[in-house]
């Protein structure tokens, strides 16, 4: 059953559906977008595929991750992401990301769309810990998650690595 939740006037989260794959592909294409990520998909057949195997999440009695699209006045401007729910002993805890399509940023939408999807997470998954991690550099991130009640915990240092380059990661979390 898709799942729709209204946040705002203008703003609506609902599950994924595969038609949503162009715009999330578009989302992920600007240089903000591609510094942040580990990988950019290379075509939007690699994101339909994702979005397949995403929504098969919704079926599961225990998923692994619950994906929402974000609208915006009728227009599917990006996505917000559950995940690592239901791992072995971290049943408590989870992990949240999102993006949104450059045309759409700074007009307040995610931090509506965070708060929400947050407490969202909190009820359904009977959270304990909800984490997001960002790259040191994007202030953005730490920003938005510090104004939705996330607190910063510290650095991981050369905690991934990336075309050779190693990277630090912030970990923000909201602990109940
Ligand atoms: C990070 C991102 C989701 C923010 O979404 P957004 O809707 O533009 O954020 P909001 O407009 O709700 O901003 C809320 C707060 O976040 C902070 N913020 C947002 N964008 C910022 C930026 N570019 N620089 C600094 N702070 C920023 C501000 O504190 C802002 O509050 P303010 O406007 O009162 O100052 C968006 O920039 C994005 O999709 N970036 C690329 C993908 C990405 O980095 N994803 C995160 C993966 S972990």
């Amino acid at each position: 059953m898709t799942k729709e939740i209204k946040i705002s006037k203008d703003i609506v989260i609902r599950h994924i559906k595969l038609s949503d794959s162009q715009v999330f592909f578009d989302s992920e294409q600007d240089q903000d977008a591609k510094k942040n990520f580990m990988r950019t998909p290379i075509s939007v057949e690699v994101v339909k595929e994702d979005t397949k195997n995403e929504m098969k999440e919704y079926e599961k009695d225990k998923p692994s991750s619950e994906k929402f699209t974000i609208l915006y006045k009728g227009n599917i401007v990006g996505w917000i992401n559950i995940n690592q729910l239901n791992n072995p002993h971290f049943e408590h805890r989870a992990k949240i990301d999102f993006c949104l399509h450059q045309d759409f940023r700074k007009k307040g939408i995610m931090l509506e769309v965070l708060k929400k999807v947050s407490s969202y997470a909190f009820e359904k998954y009977k959270l304990k810990r909800l984490e997001m991690w960002t790259r040191t550099f994007n202030k953005a991130v730490s920003k938005l998650g510090e104004k939705a009640g996330f607190e910063f915990e510290g650095i991981l240092r050369k905690n991934k690595c990336k075309n050779g380059k190693y990277l630090d990661d912030v970990i923000l979390a909201i602990v109940k």
